[in-house]
């Protein structure tokens, strides 16, 4: 499973690339904010970074627009992945710039039938939101587990991308599930690394090497 960065936090990226724990980077226009940086600085940045895919999102809402913005967005270089919503004229973009060999990320997918229409129309990634469907007391994973058996079904291409994920939870069962991708804040895949019986286990460790008295070094 690879793992995307959802972040625009350059020293966030860093950190977990040089781990070698990140395949790419989405951002969107939350993130952006967050970030207090200039779209098209900031993800240049980011891609000169990380050589795997780098998200970057259109914010106009008619299909024209979306497609201008994001192929001034796919100048940033080679490795973007123009991220669009999907409604129906995002779906037209993701067609136009699909036809040109960009690489397309639709995102804000809250349903199976809406996977589909992405795979057709020639994304290279559909972004299901576990978490924000969760939050209405909706189930994100199975979104996933349904997305993943009709794409098997006709052989898609699309890659899933498991987006909004808020826990270590989210990430195991995608993985259980086979998303290809998920994308997650920096300190989500850090906590990853934790377990109470880690802690528990090294702090016994400890005090017990203390108390031989011996040094390694
Ligand atoms: C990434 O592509 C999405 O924009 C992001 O995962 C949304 O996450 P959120 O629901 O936590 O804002």
């Amino acid at each position: 499973m690879k793992f995307f960065v959802d972040t625009a936090d350059i020293a966030a990226i860093r950190e977990l690339n040089d781990l070698g724990m990140v395949d790419g980077v989405t951002t969107n226009p939350s993130l952006i904010l967050k970030s207090g940086r200039d779209i098209l600085e900031v993800t240049k940045e980011i891609c000169e970074v990380v050589s795997g895919p780098v998200s970057a999102e259109v914010v106009a809402t008619e299909a024209k627009d979306m497609i201008a913005e994001g192929l001034k967005l796919a100048k940033i270089a080679p490795n973007i992945a123009i991220k669009v919503p999907l409604t129906w004229a995002g779906l037209t973009a993701c067609k136009a710039f699909a036809s040109e060999g960009h690489m397309v990320n639709v995102t804000l997918c809250f349903s199976a039938a809406q996977a589909i229409l992405a795979a057709k129309a020639g994304a290279s990634f559909i972004s299901p939101f576990v978490g924000r469907l969760d939050d209405i007391n909706a189930d994100g994973l199975e979104l996933i587990d349904d997305i993943r058996t009709i794409y098997d079904n006709y052989d898609y291409k699309t890659e899933i991308l498991a987006a909004s994920i808020r826990n270590v939870n989210h990430i195991t069962e995608c993985a259980k599930i086979g998303a290809d991708v998920i994308t997650a804040p920096p300190a989500v895949i850090k906590s990853m690394a934790s377990h109470v019986l880690t802690d528990k286990g090294l702090d016994q460790f400890l005090k017990d090497w203390a108390k031989t008295g011996q040094k390694i070094l």
